[in-house]
């Protein structure tokens, strides 16, 4: 079974191929950072209208680099939640409209679980080994721009929320603290560049919700008390330390996101702990893990990380080969959570 993805929750505008062993045939991703950089983050508006110009480009490039037409496809999945509303509408309705005109089923995803489907995923370097149906119960950080949650799964899905944030995702604490020193945006990337050479020990920002039980995160606190901290500095004094800054500002997020998921895996004893999103992709936090667990964590290879289509192709996969299908009255969901996508008990 071969299934064509289409993602365009946020502001990458994405189309794979992918089979029914987790090989990625071909990933195409568009990346709307360019357009959206001068504003320092995201505009909506502007996010939409640059799907339209590229989603139909990208598909045509992921079926060609697969060497396939759309005829020659079991079927079209495409993330219709969570994300930006209008971003969604653009790959559900495309994603319509080339079933309809193929015939091919429409396979309804959740990006949360695409985001768990990626460690699934392989592509022709090999590396990393991807996880099997063997490797369940997975319990899942998955942690992005727009999400921070963990998520225990125990077979193929099947999702439970643990606990998920209150408040910020730990992307975008990132983000915002990088918008508030002038670094640019996406945060993360700039913040792990300039924190590597960095001393994380500088300065040791407030513990998140200290003593709180269960695995709800909160980040707010942390990214108000990095904002007054620069603040509070004469500017001399934060260019001077700015590397040693980031670090200990990013190893505050990761700290937090570390201990509440060791704490989810000493409870659960899960078999595999896989680190997923776009925040997964950061060396700290990778280091961080493999330092201080003693579950088997995995990590997908860095480019399944960042929003892909990829793995919402295998998801469609997952979902078609138990049937799931989806009308030409498939709506996007703004705020679909990953509970509302699950199998059920
Ligand atoms: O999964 P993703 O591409 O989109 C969402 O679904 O949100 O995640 C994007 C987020 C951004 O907040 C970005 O700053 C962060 O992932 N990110 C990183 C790194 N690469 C991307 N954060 C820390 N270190 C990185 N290397
Ligand atoms: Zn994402």
């Amino acid at each position: 079974m071969r299934i064509l993805g289409i993602e365009t929750s946020c502001d990458d505008t994405a189309a794979a191929v992918v089979d029914d062993t987790g090989l990625v045939l071909s990933s195409v991703i568009s990346s709307q950072d360019s357009f959206h950089k001068k504003y320092d983050g995201i505009v909506p508006e502007i996010a939409s209208r640059r799907h339209m110009a590229t989603i139909i480009a990208s598909v045509d490039e992921a079926l060609l680099q697969a060497g396939m037409r759309i005829r020659d496809v079991d079927g079209i999945a495409v993330t219709y939640g969570p994300g930006l509303i209008g971003s969604l509408l653009v790959g559900v309705e495309t994603a319509k409209g080339l079933a309809y005109a193929s015939g091919k089923p429409l396979i309804p995803v959740n990006h949360l679980e695409g985001h768990v489907m990626a460690s699934f995923l392989r592509d022709t370097a090999g590396e990393p080994q991807p996880l099997t149906g063997e490797d369940f119960p997975v319990l899942a950080l998955i942690v992005s721009g727009g999400h921070t949650e963990l998520v225990y799964t125990d077979r193929w899905l099947h999702y439970r929320v643990l606990g998920a944030t209150r408040d910020d995702a730990a992307g975008e604490t990132l983000d915002k603290f990088a918008k508030y020193l002038g670094l640019g945006y996406p945060g993360g990337p700039v913040i792990q560049r300039i924190g590597a050479t960095g001393d994380a020990s500088y300065h040791q920002f407030p513990r998140v919700m200290p003593g709180r039980a269960g695995y709800e995160f909160s980040f707010s606190g942390l990214k108000t008390a990095g904002i007054n901290y620069a603040k509070s500095l004469p500017a001399g004094e934060l260019q001077k330390h700015l590397a040693d800054i980031v670090a200990s500002f990013e190893s505050a997020v990761i700290g937090e996101l570390v201990e509440k998921s060791l704490k989810a895996a000493r409870d659960l004893a899960p078999r595999t702990l896989a680190v997923v999103g776009g925040v997964a992709a950061n060396m700290r936090l990778r280091e961080s893990f493999a330092r201080r667990a003693s579950v088997r964590v995995y990590f997908p290879s860095m480019k399944y990380c960042t929003d892909n289509a990829a793995m919402i192709a295998y998801a469609g996969i997952r979902r078609a080969m138990v049937d799931i299908r989806a009308g030409m009255d498939l709506d996007a969901c703004s705020s679909l959570g990953i509970e509302e996508s699950s199998l059920g008990e």
